[in-house]
């Protein structure tokens, strides 16, 4: 079976999901603003997940969140550089270097098929082998100006499909979309390319 990867993110209307730096101070304020009981949908997306694979730079962010946000849910942190990152964390945590497609099959093997992607860069390299199957993104009104983006280069246009919108009261938009499978199959020009035979 192969894994199916979700992304679920905030994203300013500009595009960015953290300042040049890496803060998401604007996103803290942003979820302040939400009344109490309101969780956008993440304890629903969440409940059907069975592991979470996300870049460095989340994991660093992540740590500075008490208490540990993850319970017992398995994590997969990707990073080339060694795993020393000065503060305990729990046994659930692990480290790879693998690429996107060795890492889900490796998950899957293991019987965690449900992933969720998190990190800017990190989606982006899972995006480009084809290997995130649906986004929820959560567009808050507000313009950063500059920061690190949720989405890049690509050697062809992706065409997705519009699952659902839901505006919220404190401004938030959020909608999901679904890549198609055959998505990275097309040419630069949309068309299919051509059948060798
Ligand atoms: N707005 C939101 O909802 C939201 C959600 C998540 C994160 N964020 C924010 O976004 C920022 C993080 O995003 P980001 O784009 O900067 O980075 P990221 O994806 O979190 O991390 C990128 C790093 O992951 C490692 N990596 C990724 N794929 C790898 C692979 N296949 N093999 C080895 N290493 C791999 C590399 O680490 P090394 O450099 O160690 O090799 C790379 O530098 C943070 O500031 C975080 O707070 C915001």
């Amino acid at each position: 079976m192969q894994a199916m990867c979700s992304v679920f993110i905030a994203v300013s209307l500009d595009g960015f999901i953290a300042r040049p730096d890496g803060r998401i101070d604007w996103l803290n304020a942003a979820n302040a603003a939400v009344p109490p009981g309101e969780d956008c949908g993440y304890a629903d997306f969440i409940a059907e997940v069975d592991a979470i694979v996300m870049g460095r730079h989340t994991f660093e962010q992540v740590l500075t969140f008490d208490p540990w946000p993850f319970g017992d849910m398995p994590v997969t942190v990707l990073t080339t550089k060694p795993f020393r990152l000065g503060r305990s964390f729990p046994p659930t945590v692990e480290a790879s270097s693998e690429t996107p497609q060795a890492l889900t099959a490796r998950l899957s093997a293991k019987g965690l098929n449900r992933l969720y992607v998190d990190g800017g860069e990190t989606i982006r390299r899972f995006i480009a082998v084809g290997l995130i199957d649906s986004m929820t993104i959560t567009v808050v009104p507000v313009l950063l100006g500059e920061g690190r983006r949720m989405f890049g280069a690509l050697e062809r246009d992706l065409v997705l499909d519009h699952v659902t919108t839901k505006s919220f009261p404190c401004g938030f938009v959020q909608s999901v979309y679904r890549f198609r499978r055959d998505a990275l199959l097309q040419t630069p020009t949309g068309a299919n390319p051509p059948i060798d035979n």
